[in-house]
């Protein structure tokens, strides 16, 4: 193997709903050249509460950096070399803190989160004909417990120090990547508080068409505080390395992934699954539920791109939950194999509606359900039927889309944590009936990340030649399964999900 000399490197932090990571990667070539990850504790205070330590993220964050950068010491390479670091993160998981003491109010709630519902329900009586989309067509989303305003408004609702702080002008409110950047840049002694366009867009504030916070949805509901968007400033940590850019996750996996053209897709498998279309400059509305969202903005001078998202609550929190909750599984590697040790749900199917339904339905209530259970099945069918639901959810989606694009993706790419698992990503091909493409190099929302930082600093990541594309190696799962089969276990699922729906009547 040659030696690559090392160019520039760029950074990126990484907060997940499940995890934080560090990474660094030389810009020549794109190469992860090392990293750290802690996992991220969540608790359920109650039933469909979720909820995270702002401070545990923080530490979290500093631990993952540290450690990075000892390893490349232990690799002879020089910190220096970092000339950008970029935030990315898991979107809407809101936060309000102190500006003065520096300390979280509350606990993060995460974007899981169901405690909003009967906010949400408030909220949609008030619009005339009671209408969950009568923000849509400035926000690009459905009023649901999903985003971050209705969670800002419980905050402020129900937790006097959240309250008595918004009343004396201490609070400050953010999504992760705004506490991080605040946190980072200095804190109470005069932290910088922002947040990107792309962040901004799943708050429910922010109109995707002005670009900016608009006045009527922050007056929707009395919302009394605003912040601004970013540009450029330096980092307290790694001795003044600027934290260039910011990018909510999926947005960040779409640049990691090169979906600049319009009509380019990719699907992430985190704790949730997303899949996001580039439309370019348009922001497009969908007509089968899916969100319109700003997808980056690489510059201040350059314009807005925009995408269709279908979101899916639930994807790897599925094999957690197996894992911690049934004690089935010790660890996501375990649940390939079981499942693989059968190769069928046996009639099976898991609908995992922890969080009401995401796209395309926006059905709070629904809960999840297993049905088609015989004395026959048994813990093995039902790891296969849990990577099916992510499978046939993605499908879901993947129809929405193309219905709404008129155009028909021909293979989707894909990243995220899930696609080390290579029954799910068969599987996948199996149930959408196209190639399904991973790239080799998996941690590509860290990538986008690092990418928009560096742009910003002159350190250009994408300028790749040609022959170092070439280098870029991806695989391809090809369908295996007839299209009538395909179809007959989707149908299945569809029956299932009307079911989840509608459990209680
Ligand atoms: O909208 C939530 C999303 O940003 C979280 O992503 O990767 O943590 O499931 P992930």
């Amino acid at each position: 193997s040659h030696r690559i000399t090392l160019g520039p490197l760029v950074a990126a932090i990484d907060q997940g709903t499940s995890s934080t990571r560090f990474l660094v990667f030389n810009s020549r070539t794109a190469e992860l050249l090392s990293h750290h990850q802690v996992e991220i504790k969540q608790s359920f205070p109650k039933e469909g509460w979720v909820e995270e330590d702002p401070k545990e993220i923080l530490q979290s964050v500093y631990e993952c950096m540290e450690r990075t950068c000892e390893k490349l010491t232990q690799l002879n390479i020089d910190i220096s070399n970092i000339k950008a670091i970029g935030v990315t993160n898991q979107r809407e998981t809101t936060l309000v803190w102190d500006k003065e003491t520096g300390e979280p109010l509350y606990n993060a709630i995460v974007w899981l989160d169901l405690r909003t519902q009967s906010t949400v329900e408030r909220l949609i009586n008030k619009t005339p004909g009671r209408n969950k989309n009568h923000l849509r067509h400035k926000t690009g989303l459905p009023i649901s417990t999903y985003f971050s305003a209705v969670k800002l408004r419980w905050l402020m609702d129900n937790v006097s120090e959240v309250h008595e702080a918004v009343v004396s002008h201490r609070a400050m409110f953010g999504t992760v990547d705004s506490w991080l950047i605040w946190c980072l840049t200095g804190g109470k002694s005069g932290g910088v508080h922002c947040t990107d366009v792309t962040n901004a867009s799943r708050t429910m504030l922010f109109n995707i068409h002005t670009m900016d916070w608009d006045p009527e949805l922050c007056k929707y509901d009395s919302w009394g505080f605003l912040f601004l968007v970013f540009q450029g400033f330096k980092s307290g940590a790694l001795s003044g390395i600027p934290i260039s850019g910011c990018l909510g996750d999926q947005s960040a996996a779409l640049v990691g992934q090169m979906c600049f053209q319009d009509g380019q897709a990719k699907n992430t498998y985190g704790t949730g699954c997303f899949l996001l279309r580039n439309t370019g400059s348009k922001p497009v509305m969908s007509d089968h539920g899916l969100l319109t969202t700003v997808a980056y903005k690489l510059g201040r001078d350059k314009p807005a791109c925009y995408a269709l998202e279908g979101s899916v609550a639930i994807a790897g929190a599925v094999v957690r939950w197996l894992q911690d909750n049934l004690g089935i599984i010790g660890s996501s590697e375990e649940l390939e194999k079981l499942a693989a040790s059968v190769g069928t749900s046996y009639g099976c199917y898991f609908v995992p509606a922890f969080s009401g339904l995401y796209a395309p339905y926006w059905e709070p209530s629904a809960r999840g359900i297993i049905c088609g259970l015989t004395q026959f099945t048994n813990k093995s069918h039902l790891a296969f039927a849990a990577l099916e639901a992510v499978c046939f959810q993605t499908r879901e989606i993947l129809d929405a889309m193309n219905q709404d694009s008129g155009i028909p993706l021909t293979q989707l790419q894909v990243d995220g944590g899930m696609t080390s698992n290579r029954l799910l990503m068969q599987l996948q091909a199996d149930i959408l009936c196209i190639p399904v493409v991973k790239p080799s190099m998996p941690e590509t929302t860290a990538l986008g990340a690092a990418m928009a930082a560096g742009a910003a600093e002159g350190v250009s990541v994408w300028s790749l030649n040609p022959e170092d594309l070439s280098e870029v190696t991806s695989e391809k799962f090809e369908p295996q399964i007839n299209p009538e089969e395909s179809e007959f276990r989707y149908a299945r699922w569809k029956k299932a999900v009307e079911k989840s729906k509608n459990w209680e009547t």
